[in-house]
């Protein structure tokens, strides 16, 4: 089997790349080593940054987010029980944020796979990948039992934290980078109206909340719980009653309870590789980066990295520019770098630390009056929450 460009993972990296190189009339054939449905019953974030909702608009696969997609002007943020709104339209020369869960886009992202008709390879095992050094790389796989071998110009890693592609780069010229989080997030996904308007990140010295939704009926909510804990140790009544619990009186006293479509905990974690390619093969997503999930960075830098490596391969392909290949990862870990430094800035200014010292306690709470009292503050928030320009590639 050939093709010009072999997509290891058919996540949401996997997916908006395959579409875009699609698009522009280069050949790939995508590889998954889950079933469709397994890809789709991962509950992920669902805010998009302005770029990421254009990114998804050059594809061809907003009709549906731009038809239910709510458009969010602003965010809140409770600090001791005081409501904090950061207006981010008005911050960031009319910039939004969309509303519109992972799910939903990786299911866009899917029909338009199908529909096109490019390949795309479901539960394969044994990925392996050859020859990276050359230009003439290829991967290898099993399927149904039978041994197959894709031939191709590059090879995409968009295979996620676990996948095989950061793997196969020798140990001795990759530099990793990694902070792990004394602390969980419990999620909880109800068919219940959403406690608020806007989403709300709140402290409290319980630990913190995020108040967050999917649509006007579909609410998301996360409480900071203990590495320790175990979900089935929380009931829907006691997520429910810790929840307002955290909140003030006002908000409690209008939450909607419901049933639980999905509860889990999931560890944070802040993680980087650099660099992100090695001869033909290139690094992108959650292969190459891991954020908190405090200000909904993961998605949205997955796609910062489809954008230049897209951009990068049709100038090579319908350009000739090949000096461009070797910058794929200074341009990705540029804006990486940044959004990892917002999702470490929130994830501290937000959670509750037993281990803090009087002192860096002291810190967070002036950290939480400057940023959240000052002009300059604010903006700082909302133009990192909205999503930092790209960059562009020539
Ligand atoms: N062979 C083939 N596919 C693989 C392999 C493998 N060896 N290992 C992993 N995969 C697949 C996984 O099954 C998954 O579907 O690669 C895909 C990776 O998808 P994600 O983990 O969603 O990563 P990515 O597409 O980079 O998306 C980044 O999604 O994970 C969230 O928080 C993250 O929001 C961020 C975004
Ligand atoms: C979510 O809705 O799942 C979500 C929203 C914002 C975040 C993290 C998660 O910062």
């Amino acid at each position: 089997m050939k093709t010009q460009v072999a997509i290891i993972g058919a996540g949401p990296s996997g997916l908006l790349l395959g579409q875009l190189l699609h698009n522009a009339g280069i050949a790939t054939v995508v590889l998954e080593r889950q079933t469709p449905e397994y890809v789709l019953g991962r509950i992920r974030a669902g805010i998009l940054e302005s770029g990421t909702v254009s990114l998804l608009r050059e594809a061809g696969v907003s009709r549906r987010m731009d038809a239910e997609g709510l458009v969010h002007h602003g965010v809140e943020f409770l600090f001791d029980g005081v409501r904090i709104p950061v207006p981010l339209s008005e911050l960031t020369e009319g910039k939004s944020v969309m509303v519109y869960g992972q799910t939903e886009v990786t299911r866009d992202l899917m029909e338009a796979r199908a529909s096109s008709g490019a390949t795309i390879i479901y539960g394969v095992s044994n990925v392996q990948l050859h020859d990276m050094k050359t230009d003439k790389p290829a991967v290898t796989f099993e399927k149904d039992g039978e041994a197959c071998r894709l031939e191709c110009d590059f090879i995409a890693g968009c295979d996620g934290f676990h996948g095989v592609s950061r793997q196969a780069i020798p140990k001795s010229v990759l530099r990793e980078y990694e902070s792990v989080w004394p602390f969980g997030w419990l999620g909880l996904l109800a068919d219940t109206p959403p406690v608020n308007p806007e989403l709300i990140y709140a402290h409290h010295e319980r630990g913190f909340v995020l108040c967050s939704q999917r649509s006007l009926t579909r609410s998301r909510y996360y409480l900071q719980v203990p590495l320790t804990d175990n979900v089935e140790a929380w009931s829907d009544e006691r997520f429910w009653q810790e929840l307002k619990c955290r909140l003030p009186s006002e908000l409690a006293n209008k939450l909607v309870t419901g049933h639980s479509l999905e509860k889990s905990i999931a560890p944070l974690r802040s993680y980087v590789v650099e660099p992100m390619q090695y001869g033909r093969l290139f690094l992108v997503g959650d292969a190459a980066h891991i954020v908190p999930p405090t200000g909904a960075k993961g998605l949205n830098l997955a796609a910062s990295d489809v954008n230049y490596l897209w951009r990068i391969l049709c100038q090579f392909y319908h350009h000739g520019r090949e000096d461009l290949l070797a910058s794929y990862s200074s341009f990705a870990l540029n804006r990486v770098w940044k959004g990892e430094r917002f999702s470490w800035f929130m994830t501290h200014l937000l959670h509750d630390f037993h281990d803090k010292s009087p002192f860096d306690r002291k810190m967070q709470e002036a950290d939480r009056r400057y940023y959240l009292g000052s002009r300059a503050g604010l903006t700082t928030i909302a133009e990192n929450y909205v999503g930092l320009p790209y960059e562009t590639v020539r």
